[in-house]
């Protein structure tokens, strides 16, 4: 039997170029030999997204046409909107009374996220995501998540929460293991550490030619560097961190390199070799995006077909999870 893969992402925008390498790269390839269940999160978005129900709509549609257009295959993987399967809810709940509050409280990405949203507006059901995550990944008793890297610390939490699990019921759940892509972090179009939709330093996969070119031109390099002549820096300079992410020919990229750091290229033919490569990259992505645009009836049968997939396995998982846990209460059981 196959192993199997859950991993997912929050429907509240379109996937840019951060998500592709992070994550999604790997997911393709990982259809080959994993049995893949694709998760949107809308339970988790709404955590910090209450108020905007229509945009998660939009979203949702958005990340089944992202991942189409990269070419996940609902033929072979299971695209699964969470809140169409309520055990994961179930399973939430019931893993929460497992979880310490203080194993939340030391999870990094979560006390980063914390410290973004001010008290009065934290929701408990925000708090308290990464318990929802855990109970998404072992609820399919998934063996490997392939995230990115800022997802690491909920994988970890998986880990130590299906022992706690295992060891005080018997053994239900693999402890999954992790998988970062090949760029851990693509840094954003304005020099930031992340590409992030809520910085706005994004190229997203579904930009056309003419943002891309946009986008590139007015994108940060180095600020040292005045003049072409000067020598510039490569490190930490997003131009080339792009040019190394999505330029196939590596040649180009060892010549601009070098060029760059002794004065003898300007940054504009470095970025009109950038915009080539980024377009060449996505023009495929946004053909087959623009064939499935006009198919909105196989969109819902993804979400559908796969959701209905997804909930057979969760059925059986809590069947076993209340057996366990000794959830019966009739006179002759
Ligand atoms: N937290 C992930 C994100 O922000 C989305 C997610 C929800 C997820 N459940 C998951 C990722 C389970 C991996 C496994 O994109």
């Amino acid at each position: 039997m196959k192993k199997r893969i859950l991993t997912g992402i929050r429907p509240t925008g379109k996937l840019h170029l951060g998500h592709y390498v992070g994550a999604l790269e790997n997911w393709i390839q990982l259809q080959e030999t994993y049995d893949c269940f694709f998760l949107i999160a809308d339970y988790q978005a709404l955590g910090d997204h209450i108020d905007e129900m229509e945009n998660i709509k939009i979203a949702v549609r958005d990340v089944v046409l992202d991942w189409l257009s990269v070419g996940l295959d609902p033929n072979r993987s299971t695209f699964i909107v969470q809140s169409y399967v309520p055990e994961h809810a179930e399973l939430a709940m019931l893993l929460s009374m497992l979880t310490p509050l203080g194993m939340l409280d030391r999870n990094p990405t979560l006390k980063s996220e914390r410290e973004r949203i001010s008290n009065t507006s934290l929701s408990v059901g925000f708090y308290t995501y990464p318990v929802s995550q855990v109970a998404d990944i072992l609820l399919p008793k998934a063996n490997l998540v392939p995230v990115g890297e800022d997802q690491l610390p909920h994988i970890e939490m998986t880990r130590e929460i299906a022992r706690r699990f295992n060891n005080r019921y018997g053994e239900v759940f693999p402890e999954p293991d992790s998988l970062v892509g090949r760029v851990a972090r693509l840094m954003g179009t304005d020099g930031q550490a992340k590409m992030s939709k809520s910085i706005g330093n994004v190229i997203y996969l579904s930009d056309d030619s003419e943002t891309v070119t946009k986008k590139i031109m007015s994108m940060y390099t180095d600020p040292t560097r005045i003049r072409a002549t000067d020598p510039g820096h490569v490190d930490g300079n997003p131009v080339f961190q792009y040019h190394d992410a999505f330029n196939s020919d590596t040649q180009e990229v060892e010549d601009l390199k070098e060029r760059y750091t002794k004065g003898q290229v300007g940054d504009v033919e470095v970025k009109q070799k950038l915009i080539l490569a980024v377009n060449d990259f996505l023009e495929p992505i946004r053909e087959t995006r623009a064939q499935y645009e006009t198919n909105p009836s196989f969109v819902d049968e993804c979400i559908e077909n796969g959701s209905a997939k997804g909930r057979e396995t969760a059925q059986q998982t809590m069947l076993e999870v209340r057996e366990k846990m000794g959830l019966y209460y009739a006179s002759k059981s």
